[in-house]
């Protein structure tokens, strides 16, 4: 087993050992259901090695990276309500299985957990409290920037013309920040000096503006089975992502009508989602995505080279390349 392997099974143990209460079970079976579900974990490693190549003990930063994940699957079980998708990590969503309301009161159950797993840092007499405090800091502000990037999501669904700027500002929000802010709190735990949280934090939002991207792109071209999401459920919802973008860019006059009427259909066919890729073929819409998320990763990878030699620096360049060949 490579030890980035290890690191994700010592998050699953710390996962399947939260304290959550039996009753009422229509409360914390959700809970359980999605982290059960499994997931690629990658936010709590990016906190344990965040940790480590800044020289700290892995094994601290676990309540972090445990509360990070916890944050990430809160945004995954509103946002599958807000997306109207049925489908997660190849189980029905919590509230498909379940209905609305118990998906969002599951939500803020995994974010008050996220909130006490870190609150134990303040009981610990290795964690100063202005380092507590900007631990803590890291963490609501990724939140708030995620609810940001969440509302331009929903906002841009309604608009026809939406700037490439402001697409990378809005998954700047919803999805690089979190990445970003993994990183950084495990670099706080291990009490990092400034220079080292500033190539973190650069670190992960290139990373994460990738990681988007190719989600954009997973969506439409990913094997459902292996992706564990419905096929085209950006189509379907009428997203502006990268890929709708450029295609709307560049399309012709009708083929630019078809599209919009597609993206503001409330029946999207699957014969329409074939319409769609045809056009992202027809322009390489595609090849400019893949083109996009290769340069964020080398910028990624250029902060990560500014650290000293490590076993951590190491794994971390494997986790990067791991992400930038993901199928899922
Ligand atoms: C999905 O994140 C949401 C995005 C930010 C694109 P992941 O692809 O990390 O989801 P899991 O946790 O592995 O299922
Ligand atoms: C991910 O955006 C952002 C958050 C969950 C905060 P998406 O809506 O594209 O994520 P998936 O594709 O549903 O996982
Ligand atoms: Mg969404
Ligand atoms: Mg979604
Ligand atoms: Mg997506």
């Amino acid at each position: 087993m490579n030890t980035i392997e290890k690191y994700a099974d010592r998050i699953e143990d710390g996962l399947q050992s939260i304290p959550f209460k039996k009753e009422p079970a229509s409360l914390y079976d959700p809970c359980r259901y999605v982290l059960k579900n499994g997931g690629k974990r990658i936010r709590p490693i990016l906190t344990l090695l965040g940790a480590g190549i800044c020289g700290g003990n892995i094994e601290h930063s676990i309540p972090a990276a445990l509360s990070v994940e916890l944050v990430h699957n809160f945004t995954l079980v509103h946002d599958d309500i807000m997306d109207q998708a049925d489908s997660r990590r190849g189980k029905p969503s919590i509230h498909k299985k379940w209905n609305e309301a118990t998906a969002i009161l599951a939500g803020d159950e995994l974010f008050v957990q996220a909130c006490s797993l870190l609150s134990g840092y303040l009981s610990d007499p290795s964690v100063s409290e202005p380092r507590f405090k900007k631990l803590y800091d890291t963490f609501l502000n990724s939140i708030h920037t995620i609810c940001e990037g969440q509302a331009l999501d929903m906002d841009f669904e309604q608009r026809e013309n939406v700037r490439t700027q402001e697409y990378l500002d809005m998954i700047r929000g919803k999805t690089a920040t979190l990445i970003a802010a993994s990183l950084c709190m495990g670099g706080i735990t291990a009490g990092a000096d400034e220079n080292q949280i500033d190539l973190l934090e650069n670190m992960g939002l290139s990373a994460g503006m990738a990681f988007q991207i190719q989600d954009d792109m997973l969506d439409v071209m990913a094997d459902p089975e292996k992706f564990g999401k419905c096929r085209g459920g950006d189509i379907r919802k009428g997203k502006k992502t990268f890929l709708t973008l450029h295609a709307l860019e560049q399309s012709n006059k009708s083929e630019k009508h078809k599209l919009q009427q597609i993206l503001d259909s409330q029946a999207v066919s699957e014969n329409d989602i074939d319409q769609v890729i045809d056009l992202y073929k027809k322009y390489g819409v595609l090849e400019t995505a893949h083109e996009k998320v290769n340069s964020y990763y080398q910028t990624a990878m250029n902060s990560l080279n500014k650290f000293g030699d490590s076993t951590y620096k190491q794994d971390l360049f494997k986790l990067l390349n791991f992400l930038k060949d993901r199928e899922y």
